[in-house]
C-alpha cells in the first residue's frame, strides 16, 4: 500500500524539515495539488514548486493533481519540469488529452470528483495508469472523509485506485479493504510535530 503527501497544507514556514521529516519517515511520494482558482474555487502553486521540493527530496516520486481548466498548458509544463505522472480530471478532459500527456512523455491518471458519475470512467480506463477517487470535493485541504466514497471504489474497473481526500489514521484501513493500493494524505500528515512519526503510523496502519 502506497502513501502520498499532499503538501497543499504542509507547514510552511518550516517546509524544508517537513519534507525531510516525510522522507526520513518513509513517504512514496509526494502529491502536488494545482489549483487555478478556476476549475477549482482556489489557487495553490505553479510548476515552480517542483524545483522547490527537488532541492529537498531529489528522488522522491511526484504525481501532479491537475485541478486546471488548461489541462494540455499545465501537464506540458509539469512534464518539463520533470513530472511525469500527471492526474487530471473526468469532468473537462478529453481522450485527446490524455494520448497528448502520455505522447509528450507523461503517464496519465484520471481523478473523479465525488459527484461524478462512474460511468464516466469508461472509455478512459485503458489509457491511464490509475484512478484518483476524490474522496472530498476539490479546492482545500483539511475537509472531512466523504463514507459514499467506499462504495464507489467497489465499481471502479482499474487494478490502480488511489482515493485522495479526508484520509485519516482512523479511516485509512478501510480504504485500503475496500480495494484503493494508495492514498493521498494531506492535513492528517502534519496534525503532530513529529511528522517522521506520523509516516510510521501511516505505513504501518
Ligand atoms: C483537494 C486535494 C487533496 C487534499 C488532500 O482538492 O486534491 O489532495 O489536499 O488533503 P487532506 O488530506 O487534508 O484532505
Ligand atoms: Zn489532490
Amino acid at each position: 500500500m502506497k502513501i502520498f503527501a499532499s503538501i497543499l497544507n504542509i507547514p510552511w514556514l518550516s517546509l524544508k524539515k517537513a519534507l525531510l521529516s516525510l522522507k526520513e519517515g518513509g513517504i512514496d511520494g509526494i502529491h502536488l495539488d494545482i489549483m487555478d482558482g478556476h476549475f477549482v474555487d482556489n489557487i495553490s502553486f505553479g510548476p515552480w514548486i517542483v524545483e522547490v521540493v527537488r532541492e529537498v527530496l531529489p528522488e522522491t516520486l511526484l504525481n501532479a493533481h491537475l485541478m486546471v481548466t488548461n489541462i494540455r498548458k499545465f501537464a506540458r509544463k509539469f512534464i518539463e519540469h520533470g513530472v511525469k505522472d500527471i492526474t487530471v480530471h473526468v469532468e473537462i478532459v478529453s481522450l485527446d488529452d490524455i494520448k497528448f500527456i502520455n505522447d509528450i512523455g507523461g503517464r496519465a491518471y484520471i481523478a473523479l470528483n465525488p459527484e461524478t458519475d462512474i460511468v464516466k470512467l469508461n472509455s478512459f480506463y485503458r489509457f491511464v495508469e490509475g484512478v484518483l477517487v476524490m474522496s472530498v470535493h476539490p479546492g482545500f485541504g483539511g475537509q472531512r472523509f466523504i463514507p459514499s466514497t467506499f462504495q464507489r471504489i467497489a465499481s471502479i474497473r482499474h487494478e490502480n485506485i488511489c482515493v485522495d481526500g479526508g484520509v485519516n489514521l482512523s479511516n485509512i484501513k478501510d480504504v485500503f479493504q475496500a480495494g484503493a493500493k494508495r492514498v493521498v494524505v494531506g492535513s492528517a500528515m502534519f496534525k503532530e510535530e513529529d511528522i517522521q512519526a506520523t509516516v510510521r503510523r501511516f505505513k504501518n496502519a
